[in-house]
C-alpha cells in the first residue's frame, strides 16, 4: 500500500550550474529541508560538482546522486567517469537509462543495464528511467514500450536486483515541455507496471518506488503525489529553485 512506500523527492540538476550555483543551491536546500520519516530528498549533481556538493551533503539527510556513470572499474574510456569513482564521493543513487542519454548518448537497453548493475556493485541506488515518446503514445505502445526497457535490464540482473534499485516513469513528451501528464494517465501507468513486475515478484513489484518525472512543479505536485502508485517525483526544471523544490518536497508528507 502506499503508506509502506517512503516518497522520494529527486531532482535531476542536468547540466546546470557553475559551481558557485552548485554550492548555493544545495547550501539551500539542505538548509531548509526538515527530516521526514515519510520522504527522501535527493539532488542529482553534473559530475564536476560531486565533490564539492558531497562535502554539504554528507553532514546533511539530503542525499547525493550522479547523473551518469562508466560500468568499467577504469581503463582506456577518456572522458569517462566510472561508477566506483563515484563511490568515492558518498553517492547515494544514479541515474541510469534517462531519455536524454538514451536519444543523445547513444545509452542502449545493454548499456543501460550494465551501468545499473555497476551501480548495485558499488552499493549506490539505480534509478532506472524509461519513458515512451509521444508518437509511440498515439499509436498505443506505451506499456509495450515500459515493459521493454525494464525487461532489457531484468534480463541482465534479475527482478530480485529492484530490491535495491527506484524506478522513474517519464514520458518523453513531458520532460521540460511544462506539458504534465495527466493525474489518470500518470497512475494508470504506475499501476500498470506495478501490475506487470507483480507477475516477476510480487513483493518487489509492492515495494518498489516508481517516480514521475516531466514537467513536474510546486503547483501540479500535491496531485501527482497523491495518486497511489506515484511515490516520488524526478524534477528537472523546478528543481534548479530551492525554494520550488522545497515545496514540492513539503507536499510529499
Ligand atoms: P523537467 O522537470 O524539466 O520536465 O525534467 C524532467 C526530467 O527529465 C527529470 O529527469
Amino acid at each position: 500500500m502506499t503508506d509502506s512506500r517512503k516518497k522520494l523527492i529527486a531532482g535531476n540538476w542536468k547540466m546546470n550550474c557553475s559551481r558557485a550555483e552548485a554550492l548555493q543551491l544545495a547550501s539551500a536546500i539542505i538548509a531548509d529541508a526538515s527530516e521526514s520519516a515519510d520522504s527522501d530528498i535527493l539532488v542529482c549533481v553534473p559530475a564536476i560538482h560531486l565533490a564539492d556538493v558531497s562535502k554539504l551533503t554528507q553532514n546533511s539527510h539530503v542525499k547525493l546522486g550522479a547523473q551518469d556513470g562508466h560500468w568499467e572499474t577504469n581503463g582506456a574510456f577518456t572522458g569517462e567517469i566510472s561508477v566506483s569513482m563515484l563511490g568515492d564521493y558518498q553517492v547515494d543513487y544514479l541515474l541510469v537509462g534517462h531519455s536524454e542519454r538514451r536519444e543523445m548518448f547513444a545509452d542502449s537497453d545493454e548499456r543501460v543495464a550494465k551501468k545499473f548493475a555497476a551501480a548495485l556493485k558499488n552499493d549506490i541506488k539505480p534509478i532506472l528511467c524509461i519513458g515512451e515518446s509521444l508518437e509511440q503514445r498515439e499509436q498505443g505502445v506505451t506499456l509495450n514500450v515500459l515493459q521493454e526497457q525494464l525487461q532489457a535490464v531484468i534480463n541482465a540482473v534479475g527482478i530480485e536486483a529492484f530490491a535495491n534499485a527506484a524506478i522513474a516513469y517519464e514520458p518523453i513528451w513531458a520532460i521540460g515541455t511544462g506539458k504534465t501528464a495527466t493525474l489518470e494517465q500518470a497512475q494508470d501507468v504506475h499501476s500498470a507496471l506495478r501490475s506487470w513486475l507483480a507477475n516477476h515478484n510480487a513483493e518487489i513489484a509492492e515495494n518498489i518506488q516508481i517516480l514521475y518525472g516531466g514537467s513536474m512543479n510546486a503547483g501540479n505536485a500535491g496531485d501527482l503525489l497523491g495518486q497511489s502508485d506515484i511515490d516520488g517525483g524526478l524534477i528537472g526544471g523546478a528543481s534548479l529553485k530551492a525554494e520550488d523544490f522545497l515545496k514540492i518536497y513539503s507536499v510529499a508528507g
